[in-house]
């Protein structure tokens, strides 16, 4: 991850995202598109900020911080929910 620590938070958001993508194709959500466009869209941000990082741009780590509220505040929050929601009650409540 950005700044040079270990990578275990990337690779736990990885298996996070593709755990999440099985379930979602596995109860046919309806949303899964929408959801997993969101998934990619933050990888790509997160490579974006990386290689900002590694040519030297020492805002790097501050833009990853902001990122990683905004996903913590939307996507966990909001998206996430609703998927969980889905998969508690069968698509009931979605
Ligand atoms: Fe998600």
């Amino acid at each position: 991850m950005v700044g040079g620590r270990n990578d275990d938070q990337g690779h736990y958001t990885s298996w996070h995202f593709r755990h999440e993508e099985r379930l979602m194709q596995s109860r046919d959500y309806p949303k899964m598109d929408a959801h997993k466009k969101e998934h990619k869209r933050f990888i790509l941000q997160i490579q974006d900020i990386q290689r900002k990082f590694e040519q030297g741009d020492k805002s790097a780590p501050s833009k990853l911080n902001v990122l990683v509220k905004i996903w913590l505040s939307n996507h966990i929050l909001h998206i996430d929910n609703q998927l969980a929601a889905f998969l508690l009650y069968d698509g009931q409540s979605v």
